[in-house]
């Protein structure tokens, strides 16, 4: 078989290596366009992980790369003056012109054919039967087939240069610098000695402002070694082709097309502030070689189609935490004012990797100070806790008015659809009942509906009746008499969502017969073959206001500690706030001020009834995930709007506004949209949405993402949640019923030891390190 591979970067001479050592007999061919020894960057890094990886794959590169790389295992982050150092990361540097040579060599000793200082027209014939294009980010290949590949670039806002120092490091560093032009970032480390790579990162503003766009890139590096003097401690800048740019994030619908491969930057790029853009490649080579082994070596098609679906999860899953790593980069603004040893932690937590009891295993201190600084805020709220030896950050109290919650874990509204015409039933009490008993600060109704015809399904439960209100009540006496929950009241209307099936008969589908007339801000039907609801006129507006205050009202006769007003998930309220759902000409349509006046009327009036020691949130979706639709930043200013109309918490949840949205979804998925509503608007938050395990939630309130975590899937299935998880964390205050005591005493018991043992099991899994942190090594 003849190969021929395009580029011979790290991707395309690890392939060869593979190939070649596997069928000696394959023709393989690299054609790279520089000279052997020609690079462009500085150093690489690599996580043991990663070396354990090559290890596997090809020992004698893995010695190679080994012998000449230098290792270290702390992160270093230096942020107004102060510095934190965190253990455990294990991670290798090199030259990237050393990495290359040594692949280089171990390809030409195993019989490789390389022709440098070859370009390749893409357009031009090849006899190959296979072809792999290796050729980076700018891959004339991907661009020649772009019909067949798709690919997508999403250039990013922040501005970023590859530069050098002579300067030596034993951490990969980290440096936040604030100018009178903004900030500037400097992501360091050592890759030999005497040999560092800085990359340079500031926002498109602050270039604007220090006027970069103006100066080449030994002005610009003149120009940075003013900004981080004090860090380069008397080193200068290197230069090598470190020109400004834009980060861009590649993506292809298609990897293959005939008998063509793409691997590496060239099908798929992630940012380098989670530096695995050389790991990506060598990785994607690794997979295509499986794929042909997996195959039998020879069959083209098969194995291109095998490396398509097998690698696939792995790139996007890289790719997302690439995104997540670079947006928190992108808002570094947002975090400025935290506390250090916060803003140390948000950002070691960025991209979902690293986590709350992960760095807890590796960083005990680090986490100990955490645990110190969230306690110690919750005292400064008045609270007399324990900041010698605080409990876990979700088992902290927080207070809201005068209501008062024991942890941050909160049972998140979900609909029963088990109603009989708007009466909650046995089944409301057990369910929520033992979601109470189950260790949840604060528990929510499911959406409870105003009127007969605010009702989503038939199985929805109502709050306009007498004997619903006394039906509630004897839930919210449960609750109140049997846990130390509090409890929510989520009041809504259905909107143009109303007279549909229940969840499991075919969600937001219309009801076959018996529908009642619906309403929303416009005449737009949610389906097509859903009904057209009527657009709402004021005397609409007056009687639906009517409704949701007499609700309010029976909520408070019935003891509810909060209220919260449902404008989220493409519901009534919510058809005004979305611009895609509210298409109104008068002055409830249009301007983002005019689609909130109708949400905000009716939270008005239920401010005004609503006892004034008792608090109030509203939920929203965030974003409708679909263009033209409601931004990340819309949100703030809606969040920002109901906290003047007195709203003291924003439940923040995303979409389902339309169904033509496209959620990208992954574990905890809606939580940057908290976080940028609590930090930029400087609001009380309750984030929610694919949040699963405690030590998320501990994440979560540690980094200052979200005032209050809600679970609603996870509940669903174990409302004990929150008992489990103070047994696990040893917080013995929470309260239990006397009738399940002796549970509570033998879980707290059996999970001081499970602990142990899933510490100990981690601790084993944990990579070896490939060698001493230090740069002794690599020196000799
Ligand atoms: C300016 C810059 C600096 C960087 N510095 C670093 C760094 O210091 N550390 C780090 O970890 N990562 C760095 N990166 C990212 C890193 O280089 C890539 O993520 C990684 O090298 C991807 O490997 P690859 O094999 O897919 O592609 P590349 O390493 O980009 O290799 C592609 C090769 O194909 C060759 N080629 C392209 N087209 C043709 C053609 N038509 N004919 C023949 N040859 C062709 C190119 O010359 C190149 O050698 C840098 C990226 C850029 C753009
Ligand atoms: C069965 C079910 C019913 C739901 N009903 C409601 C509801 O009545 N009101 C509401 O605001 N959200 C409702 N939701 C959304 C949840 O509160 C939550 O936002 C969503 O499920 C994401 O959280 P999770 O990933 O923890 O499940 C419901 C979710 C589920 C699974």
């Amino acid at each position: 078989m003849k190969v021929d591979i395009i580029g011979g970067g790290p991707g395309g001479l690890y392939f060869a290596i593979l190939a070649k050592k596997a069928w000696p007999q394959m023709r393989i061919a690299v054609y790279e366009r520089n000279r052997a020894d020609d690079t462009f960057g500085f150093g690489v890094v690599f996580s043991d992980e990663t070396l354990e990886t090559f290890e596997k794959y090809d020992l004698e590169s893995y010695r190679a790369i080994t012998a000449n790389f230098a290792y270290w295992d702390d992160i270093e982050i230096h942020f107004k003056g102060t510095v934190h150092r965190i253990g455990g990361n294990g991670f290798c540097g090199c030259a990237r012109v050393t990495l290359l040579k040594l692949l280089q060599e171990r390809a030409c000793a195993l019989g490789v054919d390389l022709r440098f200082q070859t370009e390749v027209d893409p357009a031009a014939a090849r006899d190959a039967d296979l072809i792999v294009a290796a050729d980076g980010i700018n891959s004339r290949i991907r661009a020649e087939h772009a019909d067949a590949f798709k690919p997508s670039v999403d250039l990013r806002p922040n501005k970023f240069a590859w530069m050098g120092s002579t300067r030596p490091f034993d951490a990969f560093t980290f440096f936040f610098r604030e100018t009178e032009h903004g900030i500037f970032i400097a992501h360091c480390y050592q890759y030999e000695p005497g040999q560092s790579t800085w990359v340079m990162e500031t926002d498109p503003e602050t270039f604007a402002r220090a006027g970069l766009d103006k100066l080449d890139e030994v002005q610009s590096a003149k120009f940075l070694e003013g900004v981080f003097a004090k860090e380069l401690a008397g080193h200068r800048l290197i230069v090598n082709r470190s020109l400004w740019r834009n980060f861009p994030t590649i993506r292809c619908e298609k990897w293959t097309h005939d008998n063509i491969v793409l691997i590496g930057d060239a099908k798929a790029t992630a940012h380098f502030s989670i530096g695995s853009g050389t790991k990506l490649a060598m990785e994607d080579a690794i997979a295509l070689f499986e794929a042909f082994r997996a195959t039998g070596g020879r069959d083209v098609k098969r194995a291109l189609a095998h490396y398509e679906t097998e690698r696939r999860l792995e790139v996007e899953k890289t790719q997302h935490s690439a995104e997540v790593s670079l947006v928190w980069f992108e808002h570094v603004r947002r975090f400025w004012d935290m506390d250090p040893r916060r803003f140390a932690f948000g950002l070691m937590t960025r991209s979902k990797a690293i986590t709350y009891d992960n760095l807890a295993l590796r960083a005990p201190e680090f986490v100990s100070e955490i645990d110190k600084l969230v306690a110690d805020d919750v005292r400064r709220q008045g609270f007399d806790v324990d900041v010698v030896k605080p409990a876990v950050p979700m088992f902290q109290p927080l207070r809201l008015r005068g209501m008062t919650l024991a942890n941050r874990v909160v049972v998140s509204p979900m609909d029963q659809y088990s109603a009989e015409d708007g009466m909650p039933t046995d089944w409301h009490l057990v369910h929520l009942g033992s979601r109470a008993t189950g260790g949840a600060g604060l528990i929510f109704t499911e959406m409870v509906c105003v009127s007969a015809d605010a009702r989503i399904t038939l199985g929805c439960t109502g709050m306009y009746t007498d004997a619903q209100e006394a039906a509630w009540k004897r839930i919210v006496d449960f609750v109140h008499g049997s846990s130390a929950a509090k409890f929510c009241l989520q009041l809504g209307h259905a909107g143009r969502k109303g007279a549909t099936r229940l969840m499991w008969e075919g969600m937001d589908q219309p009801l076959p017969e018996g529908a009642w007339p619906v309403i929303s801000a416009s005449p737009i039907p949610y389906y097509p073959n859903s009904q057209v609801p009527r657009e709402m006129t004021r005397a609409d507006m007056d009687r639906v206001v009517a409704d949701f205050v007499e609700a309010a009202e029976r909520g408070q006769r019935a003891g509810f500690d909060m209220l919260e007003l449902h404008c989220a998930h493409g519901y009534l309220l919510a058809s005004f706030i979305s611009p895609l759902t509210n298409r109104r000409t008068d002055e409830y349509g249009g301007s983002l001020e005019n689609r909130l006046r109708f949400p905000l009327e009716v939270f008005r009036a239920l401010r005004k009834v609503w006892p004034d020691e008792k608090p109030m949130s509203m939920r929203m979706s965030a974003t409708d995930w679909e263009e033209g639709g409601l931004t990340g930043d819309d949100a703030v200013n809606v969040a920002r709007a109901f906290a003047t109309a007195g709203g003291d918490l924003i439940d923040v949840s995303t979409g389902q506004t339309t169904p033509d949205a496209e959620p990208v979804y992954g574990r905890m998925f809606q939580t940057p949209f908290s976080d940028q509503i609590r930090n930029e608007a400087r609001l009380a938050t309750m984030c929610v949405g694919a949040i699963t395990t405690a030590d998320q939630v501990n994440t979560i309130i540690a980094a200052g993402r979200a005032d209050l975590v809600a679970l609603a899937r996870p509940h669903l299935v174990d409302p004990f949640f929150t008992m489990k998880a103070a047994a696990w964390y040893g917080a013995t205050d929470i309260h239990c019923p006397p009738q399940y005591l002796a549970g509570r005493d033998q879980i707290f018991r059996n999970s001081v030891r499970d602990r142990a043992d899933l510490t100990e099991l981690r601790r084993k899994a944990k990579p070896k390190q490939h060698a001493t942190p230090g740069w002794k090594q690599a020196a000799e």
